[in-house]
């Protein structure tokens, strides 16, 4: 028998041996598969053995067709391989869908969606805005000039890049959510409610109720008919259904440029009901959130639609309110992303 026969008769063994396709191995058939063919003993060896006897041409062309099959099967024998080893889950594939949920959503991001439902399910209409403003949103529209004084309540990141010559001014970073007020007045007429959550930076130093990022729910509604009375209501309604608890709310005076009348609200204290406590400094009230009629010149540069509007606006804080429904005493424990605090929730 020719060398010529033994390579066909190893093709058809081959194509025999192998006819179940890469798929229908597993790793020990794959194992003796290799022996059979390329081991110490296999059938392609004893054909190498053979090559010393040859001429130069045939050794040429023997080698040709021993490295073809070779090749042949060594390339079945690595695919065969890695079916057989996904098979068995012993390739590690991090794409691959686990059956085994874990994690959950951070404890803001849940109070954050419960307060923006309750303001919902109230006829507000939820819409988000850019954490990079420009000077005329965050100050200028809402009657704070660039020389006013309060602005340094809202004191502010500035961004340090060039910025278009369009009257707007300069970036920055958000020191409150309230320059959406002056975007979605400038796009919609009145009637119109809105709730706006949203970041806000302010560069404060950070300690257990300070940090220099944090989170705001503003709301706002403008309408001909739109009094401070329906302020009360609807944010007596929210104080209720948010705590879950028969709450007061009082209204103390105070001052933000883009609302005249302006007040802050305190809730009766969660822990002593109002009697005083430490965690109220003894006054029984706990200052949640700022309020106030718009100010007519916030309403001035919008043109014809606004004329003769009325409007109210309050803005909370998200930590603030978290920290009070759940008695958490750091701020920072919602940013250090520590396992055991996060699983509480
Ligand atoms: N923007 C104010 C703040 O950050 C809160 C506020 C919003 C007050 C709307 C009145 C009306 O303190």
């Amino acid at each position: 028998m020719s060398w010529q026969d033994d390579i066909e008769k190893i093709k058809e063994e081959f194509a025999r041996a192998s006819k179940k396709g890469p798929d229908g191995f597993s790793k020990q058939e794959i194992e003796s598969l290799r022996v059979s063919f390329l081991g110490k003993k296999g059938k392609l060896r004893a054909l190498y053995s053979i090559m010393g006897r040859l001429s130069v041409e045939e050794k040429k062309q023997l080698g040709k067709e021993l490295n073809a099959l070779k090749s042949g099967v060594e390339s079945f024998i690595s695919q065969a391989l890695s079916r057989a080893s996904s098979k068995t889950g012993l390739k590690f594939d991090p794409t691959l869908p686990s059956d085994v949920l874990s994690g959950r959503r951070h404890i803001l991001s849940r109070v954050q969606d419960r307060i923006v439902s309750i303001f919902e399910s109230m006829g507000f209409a939820l819409f988000y805005g850019p954490e990079i403003e420009r000077e005329y949103n965050n100050f200028t529209g809402l009657n704070i000039d660039i020389s006013h004084p309060s602005r340094d309540a809202f004191d502010t990141f500035y961004i340090d890049m060039d910025s278009p010559d369009d009257g707007l001014g300069k970036y920055l970073l958000r020191s409150h959510t309230s320059p959406m007020q002056v975007r979605i007045m400038k796009e919609f007429s009145p009637p119109l409610a809105a709730i706006v959550p949203g970041r806000v930076y302010r560069p404060d130093a950070v300690d257990a109720s300070h940090s220099f990022m944090f989170h705001q729910i503003e709301g706002f509604y403008v309408d001909k008919k739109a009094r401070f009375g329906q302020l009360k209501g609807v944010l007596l309604e929210f104080a209720r259904r948010f705590f879950e608890k028969d709450v007061a709310i009082r209204f103390r005076p105070h001052y933000f440029p883009f609302t005249e009348p302006s007040s802050e609200v305190d809730i009766s204290c969660l822990l002593c009901g109002g009697k005083g406590c430490s965690a109220c400094k003894q006054s029984g009230w706990i200052e949640v959130l700022g309020c106030g009629m718009i100010h007519p010149n916030v309403f001035k540069p919008l043109g014809e639609a606004y004329e003769g509007v009325r409007g109210f606006a309050f803005g909370m804080g998200v930590e603030r309110l978290c920290m009070l429904k759940y008695g958490i005493p750091d701020i920072r424990l919602f940013y250090n992303n520590e396992i055991g605090f996060l699983n509480q929730f």
